[in-house]
């Protein structure tokens, strides 16, 4: 089972999803959350990324989101996420579900991207919701309106999902031939759901099989690392188009 069954996957399919999480922005620079070198190894999210660490550890909170805004200037779309935004473009894949939060898929060219966990790129207050300038909240300003806290438009542990991200995924999800699941440990509820919401082929691109991803029954399991494969899957796929 290769980029070429996968290939063959993707030609047969009316209707293709892409699920991505952390793994797909490893090879930019970003670390992911749960690998061996996965920021929760060092850092709790509790303290760092939830809530209750917004109202009452607002000084961590802050620094943590900082360092990841900041880093995000040195990273780009690697050569995985070029090849998802011409396989869009090629009428391949419909939507990109992604848990990422630092916008390389539309960088790369994507259109059809939900922010299932939001975004770390725009800024709000928590207290009256008006929008803020990246710039302020790295500059530790409070809300120029109501004096509240400035937060990133990320999902917080103990925060819902956004609803219009979530209900477009469902909807392409339940329509989907093809489900293709890049670089997740299907740890997260309810993302981790999607997959056997589906009623298409299920397939795993994914440095590792996790406790959580052994569960699913794939049709196709890929283990190496996203940039890579997608590569051998769009070599295989060098002339081919939907549209
Ligand atoms: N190619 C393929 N897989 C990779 C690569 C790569 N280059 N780099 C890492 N991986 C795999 C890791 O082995 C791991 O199994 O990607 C997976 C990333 O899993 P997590 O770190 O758990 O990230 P994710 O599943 O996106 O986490 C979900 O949890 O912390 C919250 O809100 C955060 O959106 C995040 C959510």
């Amino acid at each position: 089972m290769t980029a070429e069954t996968l290939a063959h996957l993707m030609k047969e399919s009316n209707h293709t999803v892409v699920l991505t999480g952390a793994g797909m922005s490893t090879e930019s620079g970003i670390p992911d959350f749960r690998s061996s070198k996965g920021l929760w190894q060092n850092i709790d999210p509790r303290i760092v990324a939830s809530t209750e660490s917004l109202q009452k550890n607002y000084e961590q909170f802050r620094e943590f989101y900082q360092m990841r805004i900041t880093a995000l200037d040195n990273c780009e779309p690697h050569k995985g996420h070029l090849i998802l935004a011409d396989f869009e473009k090629r009428g391949l894949v419909s939507l990109i579900a992604t848990q990422n939060v630092d916008q390389l898929h539309q960088q790369a060219g994507s259109k059809n991207v939900a922010e299932l966990h939001g975004n770390i790129v725009s800024i709000r207050c928590q207290k009256c919701g008006k929008p803020h300038a990246k710039e302020q909240f790295l500059n530790n300003s409070i809300c120029t309106y109501c004096s509240g806290k400035l937060r990133p438009n990320v999902v917080l542990f103990g925060e819902t999902l956004p609803t219009e991200a979530w209900d477009r995924t469902l909807h392409e999800i339940h329509d989907a031939d093809l489900v293709l699941v890049i670089g997740t440990s299907l740890e997260v509820y309810p993302v981790n759901q999607l997959p056997s919401m589906s009623k298409g082929k299920l397939v795993y691109i994914n440095r590792e099989q996790t406790s959580t991803s052994a569960h699913y029954s794939f049709d196709l399991v890929l283990e190496g690392s996203a940039g890579e494969i997608l590569a051998d899957v769009h070599r295989e796929l060098k002339d081919f188009k939907k549209l």
